[in-house]
């Protein structure tokens, strides 16, 4: 079987596409998750995309990827900047995981320079649009040793 890497959208990421384009452009979720996995399948990957606008359902997500994914690329919208219990998360599963933004949260107000979630991530990718989702994914490919 494939290698499966969870993509995992956080709030409101679900109204991309519309949700203030000059900011995060105007693709919508589905157009990345498309070009996402198009991208990973010439590496021979398997994506699995999720979204919730919902804290603990994230969590439920990441525990559940401990036992099918080979790591994750999340972004988690404005719980980078609040949530503990995500932190935690990815500290108890000890998933691989590559924190992503499509805009530069540190160019923006200043609530969003600090992420909670950074410092127990593989590392952290900001600015690109929805290329930062294709940066985040050859960084944990990278990273896994996974790259051929
Ligand atoms: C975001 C940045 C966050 O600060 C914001 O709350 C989002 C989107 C981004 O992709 O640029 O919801 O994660």
């Amino acid at each position: 079987m494939n290698t499966q890497v969870l993509l995992l959208h956080g709030p409101n990421l679900n109204l991309l596409g519309t949700r203030e384009p000059q900011v995060y452009g105007s693709d919508t979720l589905a157009d990345i998750n498309q070009r996402v996995s198009e991208f990973a399948a010439q590496r021979g990957i398997t994506i699995q995309a999720r979204q919730s606008n919902h804290e603990g359902a994230l969590i439920d997500a990441l525990h559940d990827a401990r036992t099918w994914a080979a790591g994750v690329v999340m972004n988690p919208g404005a719980y980078t900047h609040t949530s503990i219990a995500l932190r935690d998360a990815i500290s108890a599963t000890q998933l691989a995981v590559v924190e992503v933004h499509l805009s530069n949260v540190h160019a923006r107000e200043e609530f969003r320079h600090r992420s909670l979630l950074a410092p127990v991530c593989v590392g952290q990718i900001a600015g690109f649009g929805w290329r930062s989702y294709i940066l985040g994914i050859d960084a944990l490919l990278g990273h896994l040793g996974l790259l051929k």
